[in-house]
């Protein structure tokens, strides 16, 4: 994924997206659809036409940027991302992202569905990611490093930015939404865990488990973006339910939405 490649993108965006170019962009997981729905005045993008995007494939990914407004404040919205286990290069991962870096996009906010690992934060509940795990295997900065997008060691001691977070709690607090917080593990899927994985997760002090984002998170750190995320628990890991389905994960999803949709929205009226 070269810088040409992702300026040409870029300009590809800014030539549909006149207007002004927010600073904040939201990346939806599954099931996280409606929030979308809640745009105001967007400028709709589909990523088939965006040059050099990978084509995400997962039913409950629609794949679009929508540049607009939520509560009259301007953000990008991605609807739906590749992940690795549809067999993108890990490099292709983060393109998505480093276009939003070159359109100007300085905060960015992850959501996910994930698999929780603590029985007190239940299916539709959310945890703010206070920190991750990559057990993914794939790494998104592999590869020769482009100097000009940012450096070839780059420091991870805070991926998720301490104070968006506080942020985040404070507006969870303040509408009254229990906001769980926790590390996310990345595994790399399609298959969900083994029950065995899960208590290894666990002892390797995980808290919610899922099948994303850490490509997105690494890539927006490396080119210097801050990160702020949140995942929608959809169920208890593998083990601690029964069986585990994509069904699941769309449904509690949803009902996830409604409240991460009023924590979004809250988030984005205070930092814009
Ligand atoms: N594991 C991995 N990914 C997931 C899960 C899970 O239990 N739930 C939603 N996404």
């Amino acid at each position: 994924m070269n810088f040409e490649q992702v300026q040409e993108c870029a300009a590809f965006v800014r030539e549909k997206h006149q207007g002004e170019m927010p600073k904040i962009a939201m990346v939806l997981g599954s099931g996280l659809n409606s929030m979308a729905d809640a745009m105001e005045n967007a400028t709709i993008l589909s990523y088939e036409d965006l040059p050099g995007f990978p084509e995400p494939t997962v039913e409950g990914h629609a794949g679009r940027m929508l540049i607009g407004e939520l509560g009259g404040k301007p953000v990008i919205c991605m609807q739906g991302r590749a992940h690795a286990y549809e067999g993108h290069e890990p490099e292709k991962l983060g393109f998505a992202t480093r276009t939003l870096w070159a359109l100007g996009v300085e905060t960015l906010v992850l959501t996910n569905a994930a698999g929780s690992l603590r029985e007190e934060a239940g299916p539709g509940s959310l945890m703010a990611i206070t920190d991750h795990i990559n057990f993914s295997g794939i790494n998104p900065l592999v590869g020769v490093n482009d100097d000009r997008i940012g450096p070839r060691f780059p420091d991870v001691s805070e991926a998720w930015n301490k104070e968006l977070t506080g942020t985040l709690k404070a507006c969870a607090a303040d509408l009254g939404i229990v906001l769980h917080e926790g590390v996310y593990i990345m595994a790399k899927g399609p298959n969900f865990e083994t029950p065995a994985e899960i208590r290894a997760f666990r002892t390797m002090g995980a808290d919610a488990v899922g099948m994303s984002t850490v490509p997105e998170c690494l890539v927006a750190r490396h080119c210097g973006m801050k990160v702020v995320g949140v995942s929608s628990i959809t169920n208890l890991a593998a083990g601690m339910q029964g069986e585990l389905t994509h069904h699941e994960t769309m449904e509690y999803g949803a009902i996830a939405a409604v409240n991460l949709e009023k924590l979004l929205r809250a988030f984005v009226a205070k930092i814009a």
